[in-house]
């Protein structure tokens, strides 16, 4: 890709990039939220035209004038906003737009159990007729990959593959990336954790505000030396845990007791003191999502007992959980928490109603756009203004909305599904930061990361979970070192 532009309504977003890949390699391409990592790639295949530049693969010319284009060149991509169809299964997933044909018809039989050969090449263990809405975001993104794998491929776009995924489902998918290269397949990597990027690339493209700022081979390559090139000379803060003032004598915020939800938790027990933040730890699967569901009211609760400040509530749904003071910012927040259609200012409006109406018919339109403007300052959030639609932020500023959305509404649990997949290492934190002003204020917090690194710089308490159960409670002492909370999870 040689000097590529790309503006929308007249904002330029990549100025004058290029990037070569080469056969066989798996280049990376790491920089800030909002820096044109996808973009540049949507480029390339074909989903977004370029204002000017040029496009080379095998030495020829090539403008895509739409992504099934490139993808019958042999060029895909697995999109950071997953694009697997929810009502549809998953072997119908896998050959949606390419289905296998028996004269006229299309071969079920046949797609079954080359899906089913698909997955188990990959490692997915998941029935093929398993409806896609039924599965969990991890999931997902690993049929968003058999999909990808589905059909020749030449030239492989991975946009934040491991945003939901745990380790062990990453260690999968590198040894599926190991596996392509070795078969000559050219990758893209765009991820948001440092480690990975060391371990699996050849090379390393950073990027930043719209320009190409160094491209260099990795093992020449430190975190910390990308991270610099990464944030330029902005000085924001890296990922590390603070000390933080304990509450005196803060008594309970929350205490469940016997939590049984579906088969995916049995019999768990734990609670969180006031200003304290409690992080789940687990594998997925393990139980940490369905426990915050249940805490929500969008799961139904078997068996358990849940006081919030000392008093038994009845949690059955998500009105119930709110006016007990209660939010939840979750896993998938492109599927649950955003109107992408309409603006920031709007999806704050959302959450926000009570606080700024001004009687029963208006809203108070100074207050709402005082509290937007508020969160694009404290997240530090890229956009246009505030009346910009959301679909056309970058992913890790839509999810900045999300979180602004809820701590702007006060609530006094606060619940954190991966609050910071797919967010900048800058923008990291930057939101750990105002977790934590926010516990600092008697609120409490319960986390649930895969990244261990995530958990460590935050939880003053972990829980670990492994299959639905609780194994082990670990103390900020223990939690310093990463190793033991690794270890506990694998059970
Ligand atoms: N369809 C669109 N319409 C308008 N602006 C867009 C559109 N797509 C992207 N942008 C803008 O282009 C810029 C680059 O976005 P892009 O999605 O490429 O960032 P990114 O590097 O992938 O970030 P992230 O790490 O958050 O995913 C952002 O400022 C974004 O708001
Ligand atoms: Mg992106």
């Amino acid at each position: 890709m040689r000097h590529i532009v790309k503006s929308f309504y007249g904002n330029t977003v990549l100025n004058d990039v290029s990037f070569s890949l080469e056969k066989g390699h798996v280049h990376a391409i790491v920089g800030g939220n909002g820096a044109g990592k996808s973009t540049l790639m949507k480029i390339l295949t074909g989903v977004y035209r370029k204002d000017s530049g040029e496009i080379l693969v095998d030495g020829k010319n090539v403008d895509f004038s739409g992504y099934s284009g490139a993808a019958s060149a042999g060029i895909r991509m697995i999109f950071q906003e997953l694009s697997v169809v929810p009502t549809l299964t998953v072997v119908e997933n896998i050959y949606l737009n390419h289905e296998e044909k028996k004269g006229l018809f299309n071969d079920d039989k046949n797609m079954r159990k080359d899906a089913e050969k698909l997955l188990d090449r990959l490692g997915i263990d998941v029935p093929v007729n398993e409806k896609i809405a039924s599965l969990s975001v991890g999931y997902c993104q690993l049929i968003e990959i058999a999909k990808a794998l589905s059909e020749k491929v030449k030239i492989l776009v991975m946009d934040e593959p491991t945003a939901s995924l745990s380790d062990t489902e990453v260690t999968r998918l590198f040894n599926i990336v190991r596996t392509l290269k070795s078969e000559g397949v050219s990758i893209v990597y765009i991820s948001h954790r440092m480690s990975e990027i060391l371990e699996i690339a050849d090379e390393v493209t950073v990027l930043r505000d719209g320009k190409h700022i160094i491209t260099g081979e990795a093992k020449n390559l430190t975190i910390a030396g990308i991270i610099n090139y990464m944030l330029g000379d902005t000085g924001r803060n890296a990922f590390e845990y603070h000390e933080r003032q304990q509450i005196q004598n803060p008594g309970v915020m929350v205490d469940v007791s016997g939590l049984s939800v579906d088969n995916l938790v049995t019999d768990v027990s734990f609670h969180v003191n006031k200003g304290e933040i409690v992080g789940l730890a687990g594998l997925m699967g393990s139980g940490r999502t369905e426990i915050l569901e249940s805490l929500f009211g969008i799961r139904k609760i078997q068996k358990g007992k849940i006081t919030i400040e000392g008093k038994p509530i009845e949690i059955k749904n998500t009105q119930q959980a709110i006016q007990a003071g209660i939010a939840l910012v979750p896993e998938d927040r492109r599927r649950e928490g955003l109107v992408l259609t309409h603006s920031l200012k709007n999806n704050l409006l959302l959450a926000l109603f009570e606080r700024v109406k001004k009687n029963r018919l208006l809203i108070d339109g100074d207050k709402i756009r005082k509290i937007s403007e508020e969160s694009i300052a404290d997240l530090n959030i890229k956009t246009n203004s505030i009346d910009t639609p959301i679909s056309n932020l970058s992913g890790g500023n839509q999810q900045k909305v999300v979180i602004a959305k809820w701590l702007k509404n006060n609530p006094k649990l606060l619940l954190l599904d991966e609050p910071t997949a797919g967010i900048d290492i800058g923008a990291k934190g930057e939101i750990i930061k105002i977790i934590e002003d926010y516990a600092g204020r008697g609120n409490s917090v319960i986390v649930v990361s895969s990244e261990i690194s995530e958990l460590a710089a935050m939880c003053d308490r972990i829980v670990v979970l492994v299959n639905g159960r609780k194994t082990k409670e670990l103390t900020r002492n223990e939690i310093k070192n990463e190793g033991v909370i690794q270890h506990a999870i694998q059970g």
